[in-house]
């Protein structure tokens, strides 16, 4: 049976004025991909960082492996982040950093017993998938939109993740880039690690996922299995609708 490696409880999560997310339940399955769809303003973002263990919730658990992540000690905390890696909606490159002070980082500190020769080796490596071939030695700043996700992707893979969450990651790139992108997520699926992405693209949705949540007002409004997905012919609607109300 597959186990879940991420659960959601029960889970809200409120600001000072307002509940954004409510009362939701999912559990994501180990070595599975699942697909967050909805509108703007919907929730996908927050629910994904929450899943991340980035945001706390303020009621109900969020349990990584079983274990409420809010209540892990700091080497559990790092382990965590050693094993997962997320790229944002807004890429969150360190804009003081150069590229290749960007990448190094999380090598440095996950890996640290990894020689120079060996991080750049491996930086080479997803650079050359993902197909950033430009400078590494310039800021954030410098870099168009789409070049800053190849980026925040190629560092979200370089720590060789086995969960990896994704937020609205093909936008602002071109076709082939979008693809390069979309064969790298195949490969780690092949390889067993658990994806979680947010994106609008039915066809990337139906390539990728083995189930699809639509989130909405905060609260989880239809799920589907990649079965479903399939034969749902509804479902493309369903999304754009979902997209436009
Ligand atoms: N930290 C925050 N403070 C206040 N409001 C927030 C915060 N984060 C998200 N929101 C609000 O919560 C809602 C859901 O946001 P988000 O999860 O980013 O939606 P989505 O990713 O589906 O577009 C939006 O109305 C957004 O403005
Ligand atoms: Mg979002």
């Amino acid at each position: 049976m597959v186990e879940p490696i991420i659960e959601l409880q029960g889970v809200s999560f409120s600001t000072q004025h307002e509940e954004i997310i409510r009362d939701l339940s999912y559990q994501f399955l180990e070595g599975t991909t699942t697909a967050l769809a909805g509108p703007s303003g919907g929730g996908k973002s927050t629910v994904l960082k929450l899943a991340a263990g980035l945001l706390i919730p303020s009621a109900g658990t969020v349990r990584f492996r079983g274990q409420d992540m809010a209540a892990m000690n700091r080497g559990q905390t790092m382990e965590f982040r050693r094993q997962s890696a997320v790229v944002f909606q807004d890429s969150a490159l360190w804009a003081n950093q150069n590229l290749y002070q960007n990448l190094e980082l999380p090598l440095r500190l996950h890996f640290p017993q990894l020689s120079k020769g060996d991080r750049e080796k491996r930086m080479r490596q997803v650079l050359s998938e993902v197909g950033y071939t430009k400078d590494l030695l310039i800021r954030p700043a410098q870099l168009s939109m789409g070049e800053q996700k190849l980026i925040a992707f190629a560092r979200a893979m370089l720590c060789q993740p086995r969960v990896l969450f994704l937020d609205e990651w093909t936008e602002s790139l071109d076709g082939n880039a979008a693809q390069r992108l979309i064969d790298r997520v195949k490969r780690h699926k092949e390889q067993g690690t658990t994806v979680i992405f947010v994106s609008h693209d039915l066809r990337i949705i139906k390539t990728l996922a083995d189930a699809i949540i639509m989130i909405l007002g905060g609260r989880i409004s239809l799920t589907r299995t990649a079965a479903e997905i399939a034969a749902d012919e509804h479902l493309a609607q369903h999304i754009e609708k979902g997209i436009a109300s």
